[in-house]
């Protein structure tokens, strides 16, 4: 049976389950160069289309237990998205992306925090993965504050940038 697609309430956001009413928010998102160039599978400039397809299959993805991904929100309007993606058996990857207005409140880390808890506790994963570019410190910092650990560098294709960087890998197993 599959998980309700039910929204998550932390002190200042709501992480809801996306639609495909998100579409509009994701492109005006990563729009910004300073964003997509972190987001290894992410075409820049942003393709409308390939977004439109993406929001479309999410509740599919949902109930067929293959990926989980939530709008944030901040006072009503959408920020970003944080999503467990890449689940076999009972691994998963962490992703978020929010804009460049709401970055420095923690905002990122507060709704990361939340999707890890749904993830070990309501869909029952034991161990997440996640990846960030080696020029991204401050995402390498809210993995190591959800307390994942370190796991190796790996060269990989960023399409957003359009050449190969190098990955920062990491892991979290659950306490379980
Ligand atoms: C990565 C991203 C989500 C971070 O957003 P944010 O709002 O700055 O995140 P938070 O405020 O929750 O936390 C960032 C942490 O990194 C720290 N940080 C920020 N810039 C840093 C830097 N250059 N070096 C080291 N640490 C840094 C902050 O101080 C904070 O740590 P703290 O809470 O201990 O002070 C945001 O920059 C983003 O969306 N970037 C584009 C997409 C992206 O990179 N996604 C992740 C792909 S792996």
């Amino acid at each position: 049976m599959s998980l309700a697609r039910t929204a998550i309430t932390t002190n200042r956001l709501v992480l809801r389950p996306t639609s495909g009413a998100d579409v509009g928010r994701a492109l005006e998102i990563q729009s910004d160069w300073e964003v997509t160039r972190m987001l290894r599978m992410a075409s820049f400039p942003p393709d409308r289309q390939a977004i439109c397809d993406w929001f479309g299959d999410h509740q599919r993805e949902w109930c067929a237990g293959e990926a989980y991904r939530f709008a944030v929100e901040v006072e009503g309007r959408m920020a970003g998205l944080v999503d467990i993606d890449e689940i076999a058996g009972s691994e998963g990857d962490l992703g978020y992306w929010f804009e460049k207005a709401a970055w420095g409140h923690g905002y990122a880390f507060e709704a990361a925090q939340a999707v890890v808890g749904f993830a070990l506790e309501n869909v029952g994963l034991s161990t997440l993965k996640s990846g960030h570019a080696a020029d991204n410190p401050a995402s390498g910092r809210i993995l190591t504050k959800l307390g994942f650990t370190p796991a190796g560098t790996i060269e990989l294709f960023s399409r957003s940038r359009g050449e190969n960087i190098q990955q920062c890998r990491y892991a979290l197993m659950s306490a379980r």
